[in-house]
């Protein structure tokens, strides 16, 4: 039985004579439907929902949970002198067949509202609920509609969006990773893949008004007209699940753009919280990644100048990992002749650890990480100790700290993004003595490693954020919570200190 409430809705129409009303007529949603819509500036939209749409009967103790949520798709069009953010739409809600036409004057608008996406929830309540859409008034010559998305759901939101949270692995909410960029590619990482059948997908879009970042009918509206996702499935990532890796090809280069990992959740499709990036300037910088020894490297590398546009990114990731793993050998020797089994070195560390965190050092220090010279503004670790920033240090031609960089690739000058101090403290934590594994003290460590930090630096007026998608280390895959939150002053193990430089510094020069 279909009901409609137009008469009702032209009834009472003169209760707010300073109001347009877009439409006047009260349109039934459905359960588990996404409707599409535009209102007018000023304008209201009027919906209903009644349960019993759903074809069950519900007793009154019985009621189910009523899931209810607008997404705007699209603003209209400023006056070219307007600089500020554009008023979201607001939604009205009644639960009472006494007010049905909710609006400003007898309801409060839904509170829940952010980035474009607005959430209203209802605990076994009601059996019925009177809606509006409300669009701001604007003054000025603004042009065009909003448009938007309403679903209504007894199940499950129609509008899921996933808050990108890497710390909380557990907790079965999907998040995305930004890996690295390069002139024309980036390359992304997925939280584990829980359920066989999940296949999510990557979209890249381009100039999302930042009020309407939590919308997905936004983003696929901003979504870039050409480019090209290789997705693929990999156990590099913090733990040894299987994840979801998106190689994003055919960008510009030194240009931003915002990154989505979408995934459907029943009959609908939810967003992660969007990733912004920008691709590099400096061509020396390749992504490489699926690297058979040294599994974990997923990033950036100094390649030649003349053959980033040529060198198949296979063929790059094949040579440094045959080096690196040639440089392993003669630890790998030394470690066999070390009776593992029987002889127990420490208490919470074997021989397992000792070869995996050696080899995560090893491909950190044989497979540089490579970044922009002008990379946040010559933000620097070491320049000023408080402030969060990268660790660079700037390689000068033939000046690799691994010449066969040099020999075989000649990138000339680049960027290297230091490896994570922890990555050397790991090893001596988890090798044996006899190895005679040491990690540099404060002054030549600085120089060779940097440390891991969160936060934000600002620079001539220029916002960085800094994060596990914009590092100030290269962490090789650790799980950023074995990381040490580093300073500038040297914030981490004093017992440390005491290891003069052996090994760890002069494994090349050796
Ligand atoms: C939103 O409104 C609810 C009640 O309707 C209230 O409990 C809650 O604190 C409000 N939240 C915010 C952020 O204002
Ligand atoms: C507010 O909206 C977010 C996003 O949809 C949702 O996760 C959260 O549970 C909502 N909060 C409340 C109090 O309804
Ligand atoms: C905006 O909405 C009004 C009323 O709903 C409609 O008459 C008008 O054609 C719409 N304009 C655009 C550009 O869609
Ligand atoms: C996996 O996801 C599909 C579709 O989302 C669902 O039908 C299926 O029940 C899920 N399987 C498990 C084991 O969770
Ligand atoms: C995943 O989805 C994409 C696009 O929807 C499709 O092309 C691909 O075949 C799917 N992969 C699997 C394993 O289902
Ligand atoms: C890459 O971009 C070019 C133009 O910029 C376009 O012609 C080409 O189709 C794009 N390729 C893919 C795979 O999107
Ligand atoms: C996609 O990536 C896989 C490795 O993850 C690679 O083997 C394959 O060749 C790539 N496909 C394309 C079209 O680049
Ligand atoms: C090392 O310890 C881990 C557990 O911490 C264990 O699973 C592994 O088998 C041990 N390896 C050796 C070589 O004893
Ligand atoms: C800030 O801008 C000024 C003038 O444009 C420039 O000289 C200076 O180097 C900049 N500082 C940094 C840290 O980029
Ligand atoms: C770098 O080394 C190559 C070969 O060893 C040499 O030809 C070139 O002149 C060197 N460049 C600089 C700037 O030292």
């Amino acid at each position: 039985m279909k009901r409609v409430y137009g008469l009702i809705a032209l009834f009472l129409t003169h209760f707010h004579s300073n109001i347009v009303y877009a439409q006047s007529t009260t349109k039934q949603l459905y359960d588990n439907q996404i409707v599409s819509a535009s209102v007018a500036i000023s304008g209201f939209n009027y919906y209903y929902f009644g349960v019993s749409a759903t074809n069950q009967l519900f007793s009154k103790r019985d009621l189910p949970t009523i899931h209810l949520s607008t997404t705007i798709c699209k603003q209209p069009a400023a006056p070219a002198d307007f600089h500020d953010t554009v008023p979201p739409l607001n939604l009205y809600v009644s639960t009472s067949n006494t007010n049905t036409l909710p609006g400003p004057k007898n309801s409060a608008a839904v509170n829940n509202s952010s980035n474009g996406l607005i959430t209203w929830t209802c605990d076994k309540v009601t059996s019925e609920i009177w809606i509006a859409v409300a669009a701001p008034a604007l003054t000025g010559s603004w042009a065009g509609n909003f448009t938007y998305e309403i679903g209504v759901s007894t199940i499950q939101t129609m509008h899921p969006i996933f808050i990108n949270n890497e710390k909380k692995d557990d907790a079965n909410i999907p998040y995305l990773i930004l890996d690295d960029t390069d002139r024309n590619n980036a390359l992304f990482l997925s939280s584990p893949i829980r359920n066989s059948s999940q296949n999510s997908t990557l979209l890249v879009t381009s100039g999302v008004p930042v009020e309407l970042s939590h919308s997905l009918c936004a983003a696929k509206q901003r979504a870039l007209p050409l480019y090209n996702v290789n997705t693929t499935t990999t156990h590099r990532g913090s733990t040894n699940n299987i994840r979801q890796q998106f190689m994003v090809s055919n960008l510009t280069q030194d240009t931003y753009y915002t990154a989505y990992m979408l995934q459907s959740v029943g009959s609908v499709t939810g967003i992660t919280t969007p990733i912004n990036f920008g691709t590099k300037i400096d061509a020396n910088c390749q992504i490489i990644y699926d690297l058979s020894f040294c599994d974990q490297v997923a990033y950036s590398v100094p390649t030649g100048l003349d053959s980033f546009a040529t060198t198949d990114l296979w063929t790059l990731a094949r040579a440094y990992d045959a080096q690196a793993q040639q440089k392993f050998e003669p630890f790998d020797t030394a470690l066999s002749q070390y009776n593992c089994d029987t002889t127990q070195y420490s208490l919470v560390r074997n021989c397992t650890d000792c070869y995996r965190d050696y080899k995560t050092w090893l491909c950190a220090v044989t497979i540089p990480r490579c970044t922009d010279s002008s990379a946040s503004a010559d933000l620097s670790q070491g320049t000023d100790k408080a402030i969060v920033a990268p660790a660079l240090r700037d390689i000068s031609t033939n000046a690799s700290r691994n010449p066969w960089i040099d020999e075989s690739l000649k990138p000339g000058e680049w960027t290297e993004l230091l490896p994570c101090i922890d990555l050397c403290y790991h090893v001596v934590q988890s090798c044996p003595p006899f190895m005679q594994f040491y990690c540099p003290n404060a002054d030549l460590a600085s120089v060779q490693y940097g440390f891991w930090q969160n936060g934000v630096a600002s620079v001539n007026g220029t916002t960085f954020h800094f994060d596990i998608n914009n590092p100030t280390c290269n962490r090789l895959g650790v799980d950023p919570a074995l990381l040490t939150i580093g300073s500038g002053n040297h914030v981490y193990s004093p017992y440390l200190l005491i290891f003069a430089c052996i090994v760890g510094v002069l494994f090349f020069t050796s």
